[in-house]
């Protein structure tokens, strides 16, 4: 299950004054039912009281310390949850989803529910209001080294703006690939021996370097989850890239490819385990239902213990397109390491 947070916050911070929002912008009010409808809201009880209805066709979890507070009884799609703290409501909504589309959980505010989930959230999806209202309730600090944007829609009053989150392991920092990196993609890509190691990995130019990172930055605003560009925190050397990218299945099922390719001279200091661990805990938590698989040649002796450390079994001997053997390795995601 995503946990995406989902708020409207102006220049300053601010996000609401007493129980009022002090702007209106139908169309980003349009943009929330779409993105909500089916799934899951978690909201407190004083923005639930603002809006002064349950929301149609959603399961609002509604969030108090109050025992005695009474939901309305469900019409239809239209369901009220009560739940006595964050994790309580989060954890209904891991496990009370029933048949729902999208395993999506938006949490819709206000102040105090979006500080008390900040560092349970795995998207952050703001609507930045291009004003500055006086205003009594703020949205937390979003700290830009902790969240990187991955998408900008701009508008006249308003942009669309996702952030995702930057993962620290004992000596990475693993940010979700975009753009930005492409300079750094393509010199890894180009390396004559890492173009010997997967030349189907191969990039030709720094425009398809971008063209290629924009489908992963894609992929991170739709899933939370895809390739990282992967650093040593120490010194912010690039060591590579890699991660799990989400493969659509020809039977409506979907897969999480592990893949990464490192900087020659990085090789052989443990950093793919840590990085792969970090992939797997991320998976953990977004899509748990989900298998991961990796395509590992014979002669790659090293990936191979990488991928049964994590759990991984050899299901398949295979030959690629150029007719040389690969192993497919999988695992389900919960029972991976
Ligand atoms: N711009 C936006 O996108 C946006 C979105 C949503 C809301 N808002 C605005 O935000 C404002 C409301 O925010 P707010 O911070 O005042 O209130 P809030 O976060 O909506 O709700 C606060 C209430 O939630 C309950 N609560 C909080 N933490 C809890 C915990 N750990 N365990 C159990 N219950 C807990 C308490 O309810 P009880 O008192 O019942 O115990 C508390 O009074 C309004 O102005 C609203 O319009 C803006």
């Amino acid at each position: 299950m995503q946990i995406v947070t989902i708020a409207a916050v102006a220049q300053n911070g601010v996000i609401g004054d007493g129980l009022d929002i002090p702007w209106s912008i139908p169309e980003d009010w349009d943009r929330f039912r779409s993105l909500t409808t089916g799934n899951f809201v978690v909201m407190g009880r004083s923005t639930y009281e603002s809006i002064g209805r349950p929301l149609p066709n959603r399961t609002t979890v509604v969030v108090t310390r109050q025992q005695d507070f009474e939901a309305p009884k469900p019409i239809g799609r239209t369901r009220v949850l009560v739940a006595h703290g964050v994790d309580e409501a989060l954890h209904m909504a891991r496990t009370a989803r029933g048949s729902l589309p999208k395993d999506i959980t938006y949490i819709a505010g206000g102040g105090e529910i979006y500080a008390q989930t900040m560092d349970k959230a795995n998207a952050l999806d703001i609507t930045v209001v291009k004003t500055s209202p006086e205003g009594s309730v703020h949205f937390p600090e979003i700290d830009l080294g902790k969240w990187l944007e991955v998408r900008r829609e701009q508008h006249e009053t308003h942009d669309y703006v996702k952030y995702v989150p930057r993962t620290f392991t004992e000596r990475l920092t693993l940010v979700p690939a975009t753009p930005a990196d492409a300079g750094e993609w393509l010199a890894l890509a180009q390396h004559p021996d890492v173009a010997a190691q997967s030349p189907e990995l191969v990039v030709r130019d720094e425009a398809e370097a971008v063209e290629r990172l924009g489908r992963r930055a894609a992929s991170w605003d739709a899933w939370s989850l895809d390739q990282w560009t992967i650093r040593r925190t120490a010194d912010d050397a690039f060591i590579g890239i890699g991660g799990l990218r989400r493969k659509e299945l020809e039977n409506g099922d979907h897969v999480w490819s592990l893949d990464y390719q490192l900087v020659p001279e990085m090789q052989g200091n443990g950093y793919t385990p840590e990085m792969v661990m970090a992939a797997l805990q991320q998976v953990r938590l977004v899509d748990r239902e989900a298998r991961v698989r990796a395509m590992i040649r014979p002669r790659n002796v090293k990936s191979i213990e990488i991928a049964q450390e994590a759990g991984l079994q050899k299901v398949e001997e295979r030959v690629d397109a150029a007719g040389n053997p690969i192993y497919l390795f999988q695992g389900w995601v919960r029972h991976l390491v």
